[in-house]
């Protein structure tokens, strides 16, 4: 599979999640107040619940349902309950387009 459009950079706007949903994988974008662009798993991995609900806060995510902050440079909790990762997508910016490919996710140590 190849990279696909997900948003324009124009439709962000910082410290923002927006949920999006290529091919059924639901995705967390978020435009940090660094303006690098993020892409995780939206769906938490402590309750079945969408993490672009929740709130950013530098370069976390935070839970709304329980406060578990997911790194979105790792994808990782940093602090509990949630305690597995959720993925995190490659992020392709072409002009003012954001594409992200659903298959390929980063390794992160
Ligand atoms: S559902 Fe996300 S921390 Fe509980």
């Amino acid at each position: 599979m190849t990279a696909q459009k997900v948003l324009n950079l124009s439709d962000l706007e910082q410290d923002t999640a927006v949920r999006v949903v290529i091919d059924d994988v639901p995705i967390a974008v978020v435009l940090d107040s660094s303006g690098e662009v993020h892409a995780i798993g939206d769906t938490c991995t402590h309750g079945d619940v969408s993490l672009s609900e929740g709130f950013v806060e530098g370069d976390t995510l935070e839970c709304w349902a329980h406060g578990s902050q997911f790194s979105l440079r790792s994808g990782r909790p940093l602090n509990l309950p949630a305690y597995e990762p959720v993925p995190v997508y490659v992020v392709t910016i072409d002009g003012d387009e954001i594409l992200i490919d659903p298959t390929v996710t980063k390794e992160v140590n």
